[in-house]
């Protein structure tokens, strides 16, 4: 018997595209599955204006394969001089969704991120009264904080200050890795939502380091305890809508990530769609996977769900699916979730 799953077709509530070679080859694998998602500012130079918001937004459209009707939401990325009247206009017409919080130094390509959450809180007062959403990536920088604990000390020291000091401004805590993250999220009745990506339901720290080090599951926030993961899971197959995807799918080449300093990110639009339904059946929630997927985030947002529908297809055989893509920049390593996969998007 074959068993099959149809829902409205999901978005991706945070997603790195990058640019020019690497753009060309990895839009293709998000506008298959998606309809609809978040893109990072994270380029180099970043996107910090509308002008440049707005010139990148043309150069994703312009790679889209013929008759995709998939459709870029575009951030700006926040730094310590951004202009809040430009901000302000960019959002009014429509060409941005959001904005993104990188803290200086978190990440990739976060070297122009907010030194100090103080100098931004006129621009965040600005958003907060046109109801501009803000994304926040989670992690403190000092050198002082072990890395495992840069997200739940985020929550203490700069998430809980800035939400008691601005209530009204509309919070996406993206790509939580930890308990304490899904706690903090649930804790909240208005103005906070988390994001959770594809491998973190899968992998926790040990997937990193057992064995050899592992630099295709290294990503930032990083992996955390089991106990942690299984957080994130319940939080995502629960179909509170606080919750909901954005998978964080962050290509680089391979000899970028398998180097003696390798880049943090996982590349996952190609299976996501297939994985996550193998989580929410191993979790007994398949009927949740709508919510988590396509409906959670665009309420969040406050947008209509996609109108159409994606239907996945469970068969004995394994999902055949690339181990890597090409780019003319070089192979990018496609998430490997351990096991093998039987939902097949069709
Ligand atoms: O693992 C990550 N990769 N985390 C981020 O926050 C950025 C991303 C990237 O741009 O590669
Ligand atoms: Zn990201």
């Amino acid at each position: 018997m074959t068993e099959t799953i149809t829902i409205t077709r999901p978005d991706d509530w945070h997603l790195h595209l990058r640019d020019d070679a690497m753009l060309q080859a990895v839009l293709p694998e998000t506008a298959r599955h998606f309809g609809r998602a978040i893109i990072m500012p994270n380029l180099v130079p970043p996107v910090v204006t509308a002008a440049d918001a707005a010139a990148y937004r043309d150069r994703i459209l312009a790679a889209l394969p013929k008759n995709a009707a998939f459709q870029p939401l575009m951030t700006l990325y926040l730094t310590d001089h951004t202009d809040p009247v430009d901000l302000a206009a960019a959002y009014a017409d429509g060409l941005i969704t959001a904005v993104k919080l990188y803290p200086a130094g978190a990440t990739t390509n976060s070297a122009f991120g907010v030194t100090d959450i103080k100098h931004v809180m006129p621009v965040l007062e600005k958003m907060a009264a046109i109801g501009c959403p803000l994304c926040i990536h989670g992690e403190v920088t000092g050198a002082d904080i072990d890395i495992f604990d840069r997200e739940a000390v985020f929550i203490d020291t700069v998430l809980d200050p800035l939400r008691r000091a601005l209530p009204e401004l509309k919070i996406i805590s993206e790509h939580i890795t930890t308990k304490n993250g899904v706690d903090y999220v649930m804790s909240a009745d208005q103005n906070l939502a988390a994001t959770i990506t594809t491998h973190h339901l899968i992998i926790n720290r040990n997937h990193i380091f057992v064995g050899g080090i592992k630099p295709h599951y290294f990503c930032l926030p990083i992996a955390k305890r089991e106990h942690h993961r299984l957080a994130l899971r319940k939080a995502a197959t629960s179909g509170d809508a606080r919750f909901f995807l954005g998978t964080d799918s962050a290509p680089h080449t391979d000899p970028n990530k398998e180097s003696a300093c390798g880049c943090a990110g996982v590349f996952s639009a190609t299976n996501t769609m297939s994985c996550l339904a193998h989580v929410f059946e191993q979790d007994g929630a398949l009927d949740q996977l709508e919510a988590f997927t396509s409906l959670n985030g665009p309420a969040y947002y406050g947008v209509a769900p996609n109108r159409d529908t994606l239907t996945l297809v469970k068969s004995t055989t394994p999902v055949d699916y690339p181990t890597s893509i090409e780019t003319r920049d070089g192979p990018v390593t496609v998430f490997d979730p351990g096991y093998p996969l039987h939902w097949r998007v069709v």
